[in-house]
């Protein structure tokens, strides 16, 4: 494994690309390659033993290309397969889980929301992680449909309005002071939801923690990339490269594959 090896990124789709500009942001001298599974999502609604299967052939892709580190951009496939991910390859894994301890820590309604697919607020990962903060209620809502708006293009429709007020008023009528976004799509809808929320909910993700964690790994591990060449980042879908297109610049390039 070499440092200029590239670090490997996958999701469901096009959301994780939220986790894919935090590591670019903040490790702008990496390779990077990223896998958007479009053609399998949602995630949220599959077994856990499809979503480890679809894991396993996500990070089997990356490594075929050399990856030095994998960031499981996808909270559903982190609390569901991330424990068998690390099982079974000896390529170091970063995972995203929904960011409850930072929202539990400073809530003073000491109530807390948590949007998210079904698969990971049903995952055994996600309620240990609950189990550590009694101090906190938490209000879960399944964001049902929302992948799916997004991966359909459909982020400023007013479909995607009335689904996110439906969410979103019943939590703000519990109290909440922390909104958690805990799906890597979610951020793209940030805008929208500012305008359904009142400004002192303060929303947060887990992009920039999972960021801040990946660099702190290829710092321990020796791996950070200290090459003068510039480095490239590669984008692969099995669906739409316009979808995905529109969220990035475009100057990134897309590469359609087949897996
Ligand atoms: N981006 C995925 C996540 O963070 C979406 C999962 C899905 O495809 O349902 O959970």
């Amino acid at each position: 494994m070499n440092s200029t090896d590239p670090i490997g990124l996958f999701d469901s789709g096009i959301g994780g690309t939220s986790i894919w500009k935090e590591v670019r942001a903040l490790l702008p001298n990496e390779n990077t390659i990223y896998l958007a599974d479009s053609k399998n999502a949602p995630y949220g609604l599959k077994s856990k033993e499809e979503i480890i299967f679809l894991s396993e052939k996500n990070t089997e892709i990356l490594l075929e290309q050399n990856c030095k580190l994998i960031v499981v951009a996808c909270n559903t496939a982190t609390t569901n397969a991330i424990k068998e991910l690390r099982a079974k390859y000896k390529v170091p894994f970063i995972g995203i889980e929904p960011a409850i301890k930072p929202a539990a820590l400073q809530s003073k309604t000491q109530t807390i929301g948590i949007l998210a697919t079904k698969g990971t607020l049903n995952s055994a990962l996600f309620h240990e992680n609950v189990a550590k903060h009694p101090e906190v209620k938490i209000v879960e809502q399944i964001g049902h449909g929302l992948v799916q708006l997004i991966e359909n293009d459909a982020i400023a429709s007013e479909e995607m309005t009335e689904l996110l007020k439906s969410y979103l008023l019943p939590m703000v009528e519990k109290n909440i002071d922390y909104l958690v976004l805990g799906c890597s799509h979610y951020p793209y809808l940030i805008p929208q939801i500012k305008k359904i929320i009142p400004a002192k909910i303060k929303i947060i993700d887990s992009g920039e923690a999972v960021a801040k964690q990946t660099k702190k790994i290829l710092e321990e591990r020796d791996l950070l990339n200290v090459s003068n060449s510039t480095p490239t980042s590669l984008f692969y879908t099995n669906s739409s490269k316009d979808v995905l297109q529109k969220i990035l610049s475009p100057i990134d390039t897309i590469f359609y594959k087949n897996f």
